[in-house]
């Protein structure tokens, strides 16, 4: 059984200007222990999935669609089961840690609050936790620090904490979003590497949704790629990587740098993303595809197994390069 099943999962904003589709028709799933990526260029809908999922969206916002964690659907779920599962089941790590700890508060007091309120300890076996969970982060002289402010720690030290404090309940799945962007390579890589650790030591399932494809092909499982709100291509991040049958899917691809082979140029992808708000019936990308065809702009095709791959696209798996 999936960890997380998420079934047609659609989000909608209302503004002024009409309705925003945020994400169309999206289904799938994580397995325990399981690293998902998702991929995509920005304002393709990879954070909002994820607030779909965890009930996160903004005031506008609304999602339609099944989602399951272990078998039981959250809809299903009353508000304390819910709110269990989005505490102590499943935790998240944001781009930008000065946004989520206090900077009022101490380090310590922040993590010890999360054990206090989560998992009913008392503030001695608490605090225990807490220097553990630093440690495993890998932050020296754990204890002594739990009474520093944020404000007192570096900024990959700052995401350190807050992967800490995503742990401290023990959490079945742990979802990324953007974790290191904001930080120099070199402490990106540190902080890779620790979720790397993590995953080993504790068997946390992850969503990571990342523009790094280096740290997807390093560190991912399974991948999705999303543009339009809508999965354009899924599965092992090796197959999709090594034979990619999507168009959008190369054309990402092609915006990498690669050392392994000789490569005259980066290529973009020419063209804007579309506009949410003004989505047609077709395929979200048929307006920027190399390969598009009439019935592109017409029918939205379905996501089909193509060997290891499951891909949305009309056009022939051997036209695409
Ligand atoms: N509150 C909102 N009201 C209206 N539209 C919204 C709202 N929040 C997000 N959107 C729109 O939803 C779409 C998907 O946004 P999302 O944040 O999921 O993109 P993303 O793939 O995470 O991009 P990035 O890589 O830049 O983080 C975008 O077009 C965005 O403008
Ligand atoms: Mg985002």
């Amino acid at each position: 059984m999936p960890l997380l099943d998420v079934d047609t999962l659609g989000v909608t904003f209302d503004t002024p200007d009409g309705t925003v589709n945020a994400v169309n028709d999206l289904s799938f799933s994580v397995d325990p222990g399981e690293t998902l990526a998702i991929v995509g260029e920005s304002g393709s809908g990879k954070s909002q999935t994820v607030f779909g999922v965890m009930g996160l969206l903004a005031r506008n916002g609304r999602a339609t669609g099944r989602v399951s964690f272990e078998g039981k659907a959250l809809s299903e779920m009353s508000d304390a089961e819910f709110n269990r599962v989005r505490g102590d089941a499943i935790s998240m790590i944001f781009q930008d840690p000065m946004t989520s700890l206090n900077p009022y508060i101490r380090v310590g007091d922040q993590m010890i609050e999360v054990l206090t309120l989560h998992k009913g300890l008392g503030r001695r076996a608490a605090r225990d936790e807490c220097v553990r969970m630093l440690d495993a982060v890998r932050i020296p002289d754990a204890r002594a620090r739990l009474d520093q402010y944020p404000h007192e720690f570096s900024g990959g030290m700052r995401q350190r904490i807050m992967i800490a404090m995503a742990l401290l309940c023990r959490p079945k799945l742990l979802i990324a979003d953007e974790p290191t962007t904001a930080l120099d390579v070199t402490v990106q890589a540190q902080i890779m590497k620790l979720l790397g650790d993590i995953r080993e030591e504790f068997g946390t399932a992850m969503i990571l949704i990342t523009h790094d494809l280096g740290i997807v092909a390093d560190s991912c499982d399974r991948t999705l790629v999303m543009y339009g709100g809508r999965a354009m291509e899924e599965g092992p991040t090796q197959a999709l990587f090594e034979s990619p049958s999507h168009p959008y899917t190369t054309g990402l691809l092609k915006a990498v740098p690669r050392l392994d082979i000789d490569q005259p140029e980066l290529q973009t992808i020419p063209g804007e993303p579309p506009d949410m708000s003004r989505l047609g019936p077709g395929c979200p990308f048929a307006p920027r595809c190399l390969l598009v065809r009439e019935v592109c702009r017409e029918t939205m095709p379905p996501l089909v197994s193509h060997g290891a791959l499951r891909r949305a696209c009309h056009a022939d798996p051997a036209e695409v390069t």
